[in-house]
């Protein structure tokens, strides 16, 4: 759209404080519409007459901003009168704030030293046909908001005692325009209250409340106080093995909330900012601390309006606590990026995290106008040689990419793709899939292979060296795996979209043989793993073999790390070995799923022993209790257990194959997906010594039983074997 407004800030620089823009004006003729256009350079709450404008929180949401900047429409209409005022606070978001926390970005170094900036343009059309538009410019005004402090990482303060001012005018300054874009992903809203499960003092005698579930968002506060009494919070994920409060693994994050109350009954809650948190301490409160009660607290939820599509079920309570802490994980880092955590001083967009869970989160919600939006901030930042960045938005810039993160890049849009069946992601991300295929070709130092590279490995495998992150697969190895599999998708959206591929398949032929005459031999579970599953090995089936018995030689024990667990069980129950996928699946000790469960987890760790067995928290620095990476495993229980794949020709569910996979230690297993097509089921459970399948498909789909394939219509169908 062709902006008339003008990027205004405040006439000083308010440090910390969030500035508050405000215009006021008569409406002199009755009104058709009104719409409002805006955005900011921080993130935004805009009200009119003193209502809040839209539901999206911390709009304008975080995008390459070097790049891209979003603005938003909202219709405004039924919150106008004869006399408005139309407000706006800008917080210092993800534009203006310290990001990532524990080291300098030299893109944020220059995006956070622009000012608090507004953009916006309310178009009134009346009844009369005839339009008005108010645009920010220098007769707005601005002053200090009762917002003294907002940030993304270390929390919000606010002063209800201060009173509106009268304001000094805006200043005009040379904001971007080039960069803007409607809005394109999905709004973050509020989704979910919850209530204290209860309320308790620590061993030290802290004040605590415990949410009962592990939330992204944050806590409203509702108090009867008298004037500059104070409600001050910190957060935390987890209690040490005392039962006391534990904040050290947020690291630099300060995560604190202080609300300085007016006279009376009063609610609040800090919009323009968000925490990761299951528990609240209570560091001072009205008439003391003791005078908290848990009606005074309600934790909201916020992530990004994605439509719940898929469900799962089972006899196992234990499984049934993971699939939660699954979901809650996509719920807690789903917040307009794809996270890999949401409350240490990082809380970036990691590619290899979001790459690892693409396929569980599209099972889940629908996220194709999600991921729509963060790939094209993966392309916008993709250098011109194809480099992809370890996070996205870049705030990192590294000179290198690393595999299994750049591959992101190819691997989301084609697993976008295959669960909606629409072409238009492969379009959109065709010449940036492309683009990372071709960085590697031209920076790896062996042709054919990717080799010489920096990469992050099999991240937090359990086979790594002491005192390293990375697990003991060679890293050639893993890159020169990716190599291919990018390669070998780029090929399949690029014959999707009818493009010419002859270079890619002579490409990956290429690395198809290098791969086999460099790597004749695996040495972990996780090369196993690849060799495997994408089909790298002359033999998968060997490899596969070889990987069973790697698994039943340490214990039914699983070594593998980021790169090799999203695909462990599948390479299993794909060649013959259902049972050890579920014997993992099922696992209580350490390492496996259900281990955090057992020590009360509501959302996935980033480490299998984030809390080990003595009740030692496995480090302090890198220990996020809410890092979806492992929460993968959905998608075996989609794809496996329950069996419902597309079929790669047909997606988006327009032909399926359902190959349940029952297991006897489970009586039963209910898997929905709500596909574009219609509810897909798959359920099995014993019944009079047989296995009962009850199989709702809404296309054509080829249903598998014990090996036993028959084509069948559109419809609902019940099949039994033998257990
Ligand atoms: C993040 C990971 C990420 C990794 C890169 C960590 O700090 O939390 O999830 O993928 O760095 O290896």
């Amino acid at each position: 759209m062709e902006w008339n407004a003008s990027w205004i800030r405040p006439a000083e620089d308010l440090g910390d404080v969030c500035p508050v823009f405000f215009k006021s004006f008569a409406l002199c003729k009755p009104l058709a519409k009104a719409t409002l256009h805006i955005t900011a350079l921080g993130v935004y709450e805009a009200s009119l007459n003193g209502n809040r404008i839209g539901e999206f929180i911390l709009a304008p949401g975080w995008t390459s901003y070097k790049k891209r900047l979003q603005y938003q429409e909202y219709d405004v209409t039924g919150l106008l009168s004869d006399q408005n005022t139309l407000s706006v606070v800008v917080g210092k978001g993800w534009y203006r704030g310290r990001i990532p926390g524990w080291t300098g970005s030299k893109v944020q170094q220059q995006l956070s030293q622009a000012p608090a900036g507004l953009l916006a343009e309310l178009t009134l059309s009346y009844t009369d046909g005839t339009t008005e538009q108010l645009v920010t410019d220098n007769s707005w005004l601005t002053d200090e908001s009762p917002v003294r402090f907002s940030e993304i990482y270390d929390g919000e303060t606010y002063d209800a005692t201060i009173l509106p001012g009268k304001g000094t005018p805006a200043v005009v300054f040379n904001g971007p325009y080039h960069t803007l874009i409607p809005q394109q992903g999905e709004e973050v809203r509020e989704q979910e209250r919850l209530c204290p499960a209860r309320i308790f003092h620590t061993p030290k005698g802290e004040l605590v409340v415990d949410f009962g579930q592990e939330v992204t968002g944050y806590v409203e506060i509702t108090v009867n106080a008298h004037t500059q009494e104070e409600v001050s919070l910190s957060h935390a994920e987890v209690l040490d093995k005392e039962g006391n409060f534990y904040t050290e693994n947020y690291r630099s994050a300060k995560a604190a909330y202080r609300y300085i109350c007016r006279d009376g009954l009063q609610s609040y809650k800090p919009h323009l900012t968000f925490f990761g948190f299951r528990y609240i301490r209570i560091n001072a409160f009205p008439g003391g601390i003791e005078n908290a009660k848990p009606e005074n607290f309600t934790a909201v939820a916020v992530y990004s309006n994605m439509h719940r599509t898929g469900r799962i079920s089972c006899s196992d309570p234990l499984l049934n606590r993971l699939f939660d802490n699954i979901l809650w994980g996509q719920k807690g880092n789903f917040l307009d990026v794809p996270t890999d955590c949401p409350q240490r001083d990082e809380r970036l967009g990691w590619t290899g995290d979001a790459q690892v869970f693409c396929r569980t989160a599209c099972f889940q919600y629908d996220t194709e106008r999600f991921f729509t939006k963060w790939l094209a901030d993966l392309a916008a930042d993709q250098t011109p040689d194809g480099r992809v960045g370890h996070v996205i938005p870049d705030v990192l810039e590294a000179p290198n990419g690393s595999a299994a993160w750049g591959d992101a890049a190819v691997i989301c849009p084609w697993e976008v793709y295959l669960a909606y069946g629409n072409p238009q992601i492969l379009k959109n991300q065709f010449t940036s899939m492309k683009g990372w295929v071709d960085y590697i070709t031209a920076s790896t130092t062996t042709p054919n292979l990717w080799t010489g590279g920096e990469h992050y490995g099999d991240w937090l495998g359990l086979d790594a060296p002491s005192g390293s992150y990375k697990g003991s697969s060679r890293e050639d190895f893993i890159a020169s795996a990716f190599y291919a599999h990018s390669t070998e998708l780029v090929i399949k959206a690029g014959k999707v979209l009818g493009e010419d591929v002859a270079a890619y398949e002579s490409l990956y032929q290429n690395i198809l043989s290098a791969f086999r005459e460099t790597y004749p031999k695996y040495t972990t579970q996780t090369e196993c793993v690849l060799a495997a599953h994408f089909r790298l090995a002359p033999n998968p089936q060997a490899a596969a073999d070889q990987l069973a018995a790697r698994v039943e030689q340490c214990g039914v024990r699983l070594e593998t790390g980021f790169v090799g667990t999203p695909y462990l069980l599948h390479v299993l129950s794909n060649y013959g070995h259902t049972d050890l996928a579920y014997s993992l699946l099922l696992r209580k000790e350490y390492p496996s799923w259900l281990y955090p469960v057992t020590k009360g987890a509501t959302t996935i760790w980033e480490h299998w022993d984030g809390i080990m067995e003595n009740g030692d928290f496995w480090s302090s620095d890198m220990n996020s209790f809410n890092h979806y990476a492992y929460g993968s495993v959905a998608d075996w229980v989609f794809g496996e257990a329950a069996g419902i794949h597309t079929v790669e020709d047909f997606p988006g569910y327009e032909k399926i194959r359902i190959a349940p996979k029952p297991d006897s230690r489970l009586d039963f297993l209910n898997v929905e997906l709500e596909t574009r097509r219609g509810m897909l089921r798959s359920c099995w459970k014993k019944e009079n010594g047989f296995w009962k399948y009850e199989i709702e498909t809404p296309s054509p789909a080829v249903i598998v039983i014990d090996g036993q394939e028959q084509a069948v219509e559109k419809g609902s169908y019940l099949f039994f074997s033998q257990i």
